[in-house]
This record gives C-alpha cells, structure tokens and sequence, in this order.
C-alpha cells in the first residue's frame, strides 16, 4: 500500500490495522514518506481520531523505531515525564534522588517549545554538559552512576523524533491521539519497568483544566499499561510556576538550592519529587508504600546522597567537578537583573503562568521553533507564589535579561501576570488527582 492510500484511509475516518499502523511508521522512519505525505498524515489523524488498538500499535511500532535498551541491572529501572510546565525542574532532583534510593533512571528528555521549558535545555546550562549521546555511554552512564538524564537521539525512537518536528510545524500537537503514542514510545525506548506520569493542569499547562487532564492522564496509563509498563498518573497544578525561578541556568539553581539543602525541604519542588518519587519507589517494590517512598526521597536529600549523585552524573556527562560547590561560579550569569516592583499592597491571587512562560521565550530563554538558539541565562527568578503577602513596590520577581530594552519591554506583561488581591485565597492545591488505572 503506497503512502497515499494510507493517507486517504484516515482521511476518510476510517481504523488502521496493525499492518498499516507499521508501513506508516516505517515510512516515517525510512524517510520513504515525504514531509508533505507526514504533515497530510497527522492532520487526517487530528482530525478523525484513532482508537485504542491504534494508539497502542503507534507506540509501540514507534518504540521499535529505533533502539529498545534492555538492561540487566542490580534495581528496578523506572522513569518520570512531565507533560512541560513552568519553573518544572523536577526530573534533574528526581533522577539523582531515586538513583541514590537504588533505582536505575535512564531518562530520555526533550528540549522545549513554546511557552514550557525543556529539561535538555536546563542540563544545557551547565558548562560542558553532554545531552547528545550514544547509547553505550548512556548505558555506561546508567549502570554506574545510577542514572543519566540526556536528549533523544537518532537511536531512540526516530520515528516520533520525525513526526513530532513535523506535528509542530503544522498545528497537530494538541490532540491526545498523537501525544499519547509520542511520549510514551520515547519513554518505553528506555527499556524501563515503571514509570510516573505528572500530567500538569492549569493557566501554564497544555491541560488548561482538569476534564483535559484527566483524559490524556487516563489514556497514558492505559496505553502504557498494556504495553506492560506499571504506570501512575498524577495531575498536579500549573497555576503557577513550579519552582521560584523560570529559565534554564536558574532552574538549574533551584535544582541545586533543593539539592544541598537551601530550600530546607520546604519547596513545592522538593514536595512534588518526594511524591512522585514516592509513587515510583511503590511501583519499584522499593518502598512498602507511598509514603515510605516519600520519606526515602526526603532522606536522600537531606543526607546529600541525592545530591552526590548529581554531582557525579554531571561530571561523568562532561560537566564540571564541584557544580554542587561552585553553583554561583558554574552557571552563566545574564548581564540585567531587574525588579518587577508590586503595583500595590495585597496577597497574589492568581497567576498567568502561561504568560510568565512567554516572557522567558521573549527574553531569549525558549523557543518558538525547534531548532531555534536560546541563551540559557536568562528568565524570571524568586516569583512570588500563590497567597503571598506582597507590598507595593516589592518585587513580584526579578527579571534576568541579556538587554536593559528586554526588561524595560517585558516589565509590564510580567506585572500584568499577578493578580493582586486585597483579600487572601487558599492557596494554590498542587496535587489535583491520581489515576492509577
Ligand atoms: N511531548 C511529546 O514528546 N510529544 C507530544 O506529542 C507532546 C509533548
């Protein structure tokens, strides 16, 4: 069956079977589709749907792509994705955390597009670091540090490498069909036993509301499910950032400031890694519970085992020896750091993440097209959170630019992101649901 005939099919809303769904993925793959043939493809599918037979025969056709590691290691190997937020650093605290608890975390992560961040950008903005790897190093990686948070490469699932670049040029992003099999084919590629799903909802998120949430949230563990993968779900808030910073080498310093104890284990970011980590370790029958899986993850940071973890990952992957001493030396610097001054008294009601996400793309620190260059050091630091008490004339957050013009262009819109209230609302609820089948 040549390309178009498949194309037609879908056009005219009718279901692929399994054959079909592998000669589109091997087209895909080969190169025998062409861009155009790819493009009419995803459009046909955005617009009439696939079933659950489909869905699962895409992922794991897609899977199959390109490199499946298997591994033989003395742990169970798990992994985490997060469907892109704001100040959302939690794989570069999890990955060492769980990695210090035994588990084995071979995490395949993306750059970012659009108004969230990617965590290949973040690793990026540490000096040297290596994203783009091979697979022997990525198992070498693995097997000794305990884990390894690199970039998709040609090996790994090259069809969804191809059909996410084209979906993303052509407005078929958004639908559950495709995203479904697109991430979890990346991830089932790592050859992973379990894995958790933090599927974000709110004014910063894909989900704009939880109905969205709940359903890309139930397809991914069902799909994942039946392709053997234990999986969780949980939906959690992106109604504000979730760190207290937004752009790369900032969040690699909140990821740090979690690490070596700063934050004194009090952040949204190290309660979100304990959860999910929690879950995980469940999963992983390394923990009794969730909540003992919580605590575990707590312990490993606060003895600083998390953290040394890190610290080797960084060093075996290219970076520097002492980030974790040297964090104010080691990462990039912008040349402006400004203040967002309050416009007046009162407690922060509610944010436009989404918003906040725009402002790092416009300062430099994201994109609009894959491909685009980024300046790591720029982005929105100490953002106040939900509920705060705030004073006119106190920062809202600071500005890091490359230019005095970005910030004197961007101060309003980030203003405009905060509602300040005169009364205080509860604050922002960061778990929001857990589907687990
Ligand atoms: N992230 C992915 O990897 N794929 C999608 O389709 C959407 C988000």
């Amino acid at each position: 069956m040549n390309p178009q005939d498949l194309i037609a099919l879908k056009r005219d809303g009718k279901e692929f079977t399994a054959a079909e769904i592998r000669l589109v993925v091997d087209g895909i793959a080969s190169g025998s589709f062409s861009d155009a043939q790819v493009a009419a493809l995803s459009m046909a599918i955005f617009l009439n749907g696939m079933t659950f037979d489909e869905r699962l025969e895409l992922t794991l056709s897609m899977r199959d792509s390109g490199t499946v590691f298997a591994w033989d290691l003395d742990g169970p190997v798990l992994d985490k994705h997060s469907t892109g937020g704001i100040g959302d650093c939690v794989s570069l605290v999890l990955a060492p955390a769980l990695a210090a608890c035994g588990v084995f975390v071979p995490m395949i992560s993306a750059r970012g597009l659009g108004h969230t961040g990617g965590t290949v950008d973040k690793l990026e903005a540490i000096p040297g670091y290596q994203t783009n790897i091979g697979p022997e190093m990525f198992r070498s990686v693995v097997s000794r540090v305990g884990c390894a948070v690199v970039g998709q490469t040609g090996e790994i699932a090259p069809a969804d490498g191809r059909l996410f670049g084209i979906r993303s040029e052509t407005a078929t992003v958004p639908t559950i069909d495709l995203i479904t099999s697109s991430i979890l084919s990346k991830k089932l590629a790592g050859g992973i036993e379990g894995l958790v799903l933090d599927v974000k909802v709110g004014s910063g998120a894909f989900c704009r509301d939880r109905r969205d949430g709940e359903a890309l949230a139930g397809e991914l563990v069902r799909v994942a499910r039946r392709a053997e993968c234990p999986t969780v779900a949980m939906l959690t808030s992106m109604d504000q950032p979730l760190a207290q910073n937004a752009g790369n080498a900032l969040e690699v310093m909140s990821t740090l400031d979690v690490l070596d104890g700063s934050t004194n284990g009090t952040s949204r970011l190290q309660r979100l890694t304990e959860r999910l980590g929690g879950e995980l370790l469940a999963i992983g029958s390394i923990a009794s519970s969730v909540a003992d899986g919580e605590n575990r993850i707590r312990n490993s940071i606060a003895s600083g085992s998390a953290a040394e973890t890190f610290g080797r990952m960084v060093c075996e992957l290219g970076g520097p020896a002492d980030i974790l001493e040297r964090k104010h030396d080691r990462l990039g610097k912008s040349p402006v750091c400004s203040p967002v001054p309050a416009p007046e008294s009162g407690h922060v009601g509610s944010i436009d993440c989404r918003r906040l996400g725009m402002v790092v793309v416009e300062l430099g620190g994201g994109r609009l097209r894959a491909g685009d260059r980024i300046d790591h050091r720029v982005g929105l630091a100490d953002i106040c959170e939900i509920g705060s008490r705030i004073e006119e004339g106190e920062p809202l957050a600071w500005i890091h630019a490359k230019a005095r013009d970005d910030v004197d262009r961007l101060l309003p819109e980030v203003t405009a992101a905060f509602e300040i209230r005169q009364d205080r609302r509860s604050d922002d609820q960061m778990i929001r649901g857990r589907v687990a089948e």
